[in-house]
């Protein structure tokens, strides 16, 4: 099968495109030049693509063009500005990516003659924020206070518009929270900020140490989109599929911060509370994954300790980056086959 990743030079653009290629498909990406210091660039991942396009998801005629060529089976459409706080400092910007590039994409897949699946990845954090203790099902009402929040919700509302007025091959929105893994490089993300403090001997300021995240490890992450696709090709399923952790692994920012430290054998503290003033992000966000638990039989295999261990796991590991994700996306699936699907 021949997929086009948009944002295939990102952190989980990075991941999906590699763990297809490992299962045998042929994989094409569209994204921006990828971050220095990015996993994308340090594994040289640029070798596995059939066709790897440097475009901005906002030219719609380039988007269509390379769309055109590459003629995409299956397309994942991650390519997003996925920040909260860079939504603060660029609030139109965000829109327009993530937004605009959003309904780009989905005209573009009107050029994919054999296109069987479209997946488009919004987030968690469409949900309007009521500080839910029990985990935001699909039905509930769309929100965001902060711009990639509202964002990302108009990027989903206009996908559920785009579909029931022109969609003809199925086309499904995955919302997944926050996940954590190897060689994530973003400004702005926990673990990325503690490795950068660690290498430099200083100490994370942390900003919301307190607040609950649905975190995942990012293989969890995409083997949920896998299992949809998969349903979405052979069943023609579409619709909104939240994939969280078990909700009663509900974790703070500074159990992630304590236990990424415990599992990385530093015994001295390395972060810090940040006591400025700080833009709004919700407290409390946790995701209800049960729908795709029963009607995809889609589970995790990796709890949070676990997640947190191969995540430091591979912080502390010399081994090149691209044989580091090569084990790791082979163990996951060997732990896949293992205990079934
Ligand atoms: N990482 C998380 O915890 C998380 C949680 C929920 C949802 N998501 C969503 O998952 C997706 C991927 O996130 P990520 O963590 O890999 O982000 P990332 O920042 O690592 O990667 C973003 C990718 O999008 C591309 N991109 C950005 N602007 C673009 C543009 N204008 N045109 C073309 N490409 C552009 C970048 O080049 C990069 O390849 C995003 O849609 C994000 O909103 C991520």
């Amino acid at each position: 099968m021949h997929y086009l990743v948009t944002g295939h030079t990102g952190f989980k653009g990075s991941w999906m495109s590699l763990m297809l290629k490992l299962q045998g498909h042929e994989v094409s990406g569209i994204s921006l030049n990828p971050l220095k210091n990015s996993i994308f660039e340090k594994a040289n991942l640029t070798k596995i693509f059939s066709h790897d396009f440097r475009i901005d998801i906002r030219d719609a005629q380039s988007l269509n063009k390379a769309v055109t060529k590459i003629q995409p089976e299956v397309i994942v459409h991650l390519a997003a500005q996925p920040l909260v706080r860079e939504s603060y400092l660029k609030p139109l910007e965000t829109f327009e990516i993530n937004m605009m590039g959003t309904l780009n994409v989905l005209e573009s897949s009107n050029l994919a003659k054999n296109l069987l699946a479209t997946l488009i990845i919004t987030t968690d954090k469409v949900y309007k924020n009521k500080n839910k203790l029990t985990g935001y099902i699909e039905t509930d009402e769309l929100g965001g206070w902060d711009p990639y929040s509202a964002s990302k919700a108009a990027a989903d509302l206009a996908t559920q518009s785009w579909v029931k007025s022109f969609g003809k091959t199925p086309v499904a929105i995955a919302r997944a929270g926050n996940v954590i893994g190897g060689g994530d490089s973003a400004n702005d993300r926990i673990i990325p900020d503690l490795v950068r403090a660690i290498s430099k001997n200083q100490k994370a300021v942390i900003r919301y140490p307190d607040a609950i995240r649905p975190w995942q490890h990012v293989l969890d992450c995409l083997n949920g989109y896998t299992s949809l696709i998969e349903q979405m090709i052979v069943l023609g399923v579409g619709g909104e599929w939240n994939f969280g952790p078990n909700t009663n692994e509900k974790h703070s920012v500074a159990e992630l911060v304590e236990k990424f430290t415990n599992k990385c054998n530093i015994k001295e503290p390395i972060w810090i509370r940040d006591s400025t003033q700080q833009p709004h992000e919700s407290n409390y966000l946790l995701l209800d994954s049960q729908k795709a638990r029963n009607m995809l039989n889609w589970q995790d295999y990796l709890n949070f300790d676990m997640a947190v261990e191969w995540t430091a796991n591979w912080a502390t590991s010399e081994e090149p980056d691209l044989d580091k994700m090569i084990d790791q996306i082979n163990l996951f699936l060997k732990l896949k086959n293992t205990k079934g699907i």
